[in-house]
């Protein structure tokens, strides 16, 4: 079964179950709204929620016969107000044991209006409910069977058909001589389901009790106790399944029976416990650091004695090699970390970082006094990548910018033939992979679709595996042979700043490494080394200017277009500051190659239309000039990035910003910061949401 053609998972998935740890129902939804609050930047059109209904405060006790569904279009904060002002359930009702479960939903089947938000229903009580991340590509034959008995659907979601399934399903079952367990109805449930998803299943059948469930999304579980497990490694059941064909308006028909039933040690049953579910550990965090992460088709379930079990189906296609536990793991996030603190925006904060960020990218990998750089992550296999055929980058939108950016210095350093491609173009191509071929994935979030998809088609071919990630645990990270982390920090703006520098840092680091042994080479990694141990306090100089940028926003804003022109080494800046522009400020722009100014571009100059050139001093200096003048013979008035000092540049421009000199290979880090800088402010002005550009989601994982 071919289940990664998904096409979005914009969502966020939060759910939490208390055990024996007695909470209000306010405590409650102030955890799960947090939760939900934390995995905003992913990006969502609406919020929902289910807890445990009844409002018996004399027996101070809820009832969890009941399901109240808690939904809002819009933000987080519009979900908050209609539950504190409209819904106003009983706060004080207290709960020993409960399960909440809530999501931000980003529209693909149907708008964004409540029957469409999750969670979803089986029927009006809400026997059961389901929050899903991902697309069912099979829904409508599932709707179509249940339509067929008498279900009658509310939503245009393909996640409605989930849960309506479990209950019928549940109907079926329920009085046969031994009724399955939620996770049993689970398990039978996504046996039917083709496509992407993380599920997390509520049910009034089953109180107190949580079912989740991944294939090709991903799923955190967070584990709070007060006694210390016994282990970390919670043990993997098997079911054994056996699953016939479907026959046309029919289900596949499945007996799913333990074929080994593992005791837990890890968690004494009847103690006091918390579990946190999620899309990603940023949500987690705050109340626990000991997650673990969720492979494709795991089902885990904490059953009523408040013990966690992790079950798989087996399958002919899994991995023999895969392991036969699922480990507790602790993050370091810290949540400092992911708080905007003084500034006013999550992009504001992450800009300014970047003289940090990049340095943490060199932390314990770079020796300034021996010129050494060592990448823990992929030293193992560096003889294994000198021996290759060729490298090839492959990444989307800003992290191909990356590639693009350190392309010349990998051809460079490596003296290896080096391919840049878009994820998306790479596998239309077919293009032909070979097993002496090393491949790198750039993705800060480690998710995005149509990268994931283009290293599982370069894996099956045999080539080397390499991950350049900023999300440990990330799909990508997890996937790859090897990898390098790029350590920028979290990163909540939806459009890509410091993970992008870090990106860059990383690669030239992957380039210094690769050639460490090459004595023709030394002058040149002395110099570059010595350029990034000074990069840090370079980048500080550049954020100085941010008034500059901001009294040039204002001469801007009201534009409609902004050409950016480079070449050489600062192509990749032109091409990553247009793409900011575009993002953040709606306006249109393109990042053009100097060298293709008389091929056509050049038609586009004239006295009014707003340009920006990069001229920096570097090999391609003089025909930059070049290219300068020939705009200034078109009437242009080109605003120049240049050197520090380089009044031959200034002559020739309308307003110039000027930049601190560093080698030209990674001039583009202090070039880009600008650009950044400019698309922040002219988005400010014109009073767009910059953390959330209208149509973008922060994890791309969607194709
Ligand atoms: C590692 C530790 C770091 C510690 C350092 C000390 C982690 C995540 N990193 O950093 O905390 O300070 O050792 O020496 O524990 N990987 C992939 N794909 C990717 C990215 C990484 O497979 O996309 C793999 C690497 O091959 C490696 C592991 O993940 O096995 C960690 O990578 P990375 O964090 O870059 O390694 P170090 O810098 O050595
Ligand atoms: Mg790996």
């Amino acid at each position: 079964m071919i289940y990664f053609h998904y096409h979005s998972l914009f969502a966020g998935i939060f759910a939490y179950l208390n055990f024996l740890t007695p909470k209000t129902r306010n405590e409650i939804l102030k955890i799960l709204l947090k939760g939900l609050k934390m995995l905003e930047y992913r990006g969502y059109d609406s919020a929902g929620i289910a807890i445990d209904g009844g409002n018996d405060v004399a027996k101070g006790e809820g009832s969890q016969n009941e399901m109240l569904l808690l939904k809002q279009k819009g933000k987080v904060s519009a979900l908050e107000e209609i539950i504190y002002d409209v819904n106003k359930p009983n706060l004080e009702v207290l709960f020993e044991n409960h399960v909440g479960i809530a999501h931000t939903r980003w529209a693909t089947h149907g708008e964004p209006n409540w029957v469409n938000t999750h969670p979803q229903r089986s029927d009006p009580k809400g026997e059961f409910v389901v929050i899903h991340n991902g697309i069912i590509t099979n829904y409508k034959d599932i709707k179509a069977f249940l339509t067929k008995r008498g279900f009658l659907f509310e939503s245009e979601t393909d996640t409605e058909t989930i849960v309506k399934l479990i209950k019928h399903l549940y109907d079926e079952s329920k009085s046969n001589s031994k009724p399955p367990t939620f996770r049993e109805l689970v398990e039978h449930t996504i046996v039917q389901l083709e496509g992407a998803f993380a599920l997390a299943f509520k049910s009034v059948h089953f109180p107190s009790e949580i079912v989740v469930a991944r294939r090709g999304s991903p799923l955190v579980i967070g584990v709070k106790s007060h006694t210390k497990l016994a282990t970390d490694r919670f043990p993997i059941s098997f079911s054994k399944g056996k699953v016939g064909l479907g026959v046309q308006g029919q289900l596949y028909q499945t007996t799913l029976e333990d074929d080994e039933t593992s005791t837990l040690g890890p968690v004494g049953a009847g103690k006091e416990i918390e579990y946190f579910f999620a899309s990603d550990a940023s949500a987690i965090v705050e109340h626990t650091n000991q997650v673990m992460y969720l492979e494709d088709n795991d089902v885990a379930a904490v059953g009523r004695n408040g013990q966690l079990t992790i079950h798989r189906i087996r399958n002919s296609s899994d991995d023999p090699h895969m392991p036969l536990s699922r480990e507790l793991t602790t993050v370091k996030l810290e949540i400092q970390q992911l708080m905007k603190g003084n500034f006013r925006t999550y992009m504001q904060k992450e800009i300014f970082e970047q003289s940090e960020s990049v340095l943490n990218t060199m932390r314990g990998r770079v020796n300034f006094d021996t010129d050494q750089v060592l990448l823990g992550g992929i030293k193992d296999h560096l003889s294994e990548i000198k021996r290759c055929r060729r490298l090839l980058f492959i990444a989307c939108g800003t992290s191909y910018h990356s590639a693009i950016a350190t392309r010349q210095l990998l051809e460079e350093l490596t003296e290896l033939p080096v391919m840049v491609d878009l994820a998306s173009d790479f596998l239309d191509r077919n293009t032909p992979v070979f097993r002496d071929d090393v491949c790198f994935f750039i993705s800060q979030s480690g998710e995005t679709a149509d990268t994931l998809l283009a290293l599982r088609y370069c894996k099956q071919r045999g080539a080397l595996i390499v991950g350049i990630t900023n999300t440990v645990g990330s799909s990508i990270c997890r996937e790859s042979h090897c990898g390098v982390h790029v350590n920028a920090g979290p990163e909540i703006g939806v459009a890509s700043t410091k993970a992008y520098t870090s990106q860059f840092i990383s690669l030239v680091l992957f380039g210094l490494m690769i050639c460490d042994d090459k004595l023709s080479m030394r002058e040149r990694r002395h110099v570059i080394i010595a350029a990034l141990k000074k990069l840090p306090d370079q980048i500080k100089e550049v954020l100085s200017m941010n008034d500059e940028l901001i009294k040039l926003a204002e001469e801007l804003y009201l534009q409609k277009s902004l050409l950016i022109m480079g070449r050489g080494f600062n192509y990749a800046t032109c091409l990553e500051g247009a793409l900011k522009i575009k993002e953040l400020t709606y306006m249109h722009s393109e990042g053009i190659l100097a060298g293709e100014l008389k091929h056509g571009p050049l038609a586009l100059i004239d006295e009014a239309m707003p340009l920006l050139m990069i001229v920096l001093r570097d090999p391609v200096y003089k025909k930059c000039m070049n290219a300068l003048q020939q705009v200034k013979a078109r009437n242009g008035n080109p605003i120049v990035i240049c050197n520090k000092g380089d009044e031959e540049t200034k002559k020739n421009a309308y307003k110039s910003i000027e930049i601190p000199e560093t080698v030209d290979c990674i001039q583009g880090i202090l070039s880009i910061i600008p650009l950044q800088l400019l698309s922040l402010h002219i988005a400010e002005l014109r009073e767009y949401d910059v953390d959330m550009p209208r149509n973008l989601a922060k994890s791309v994982t969607t194709e």
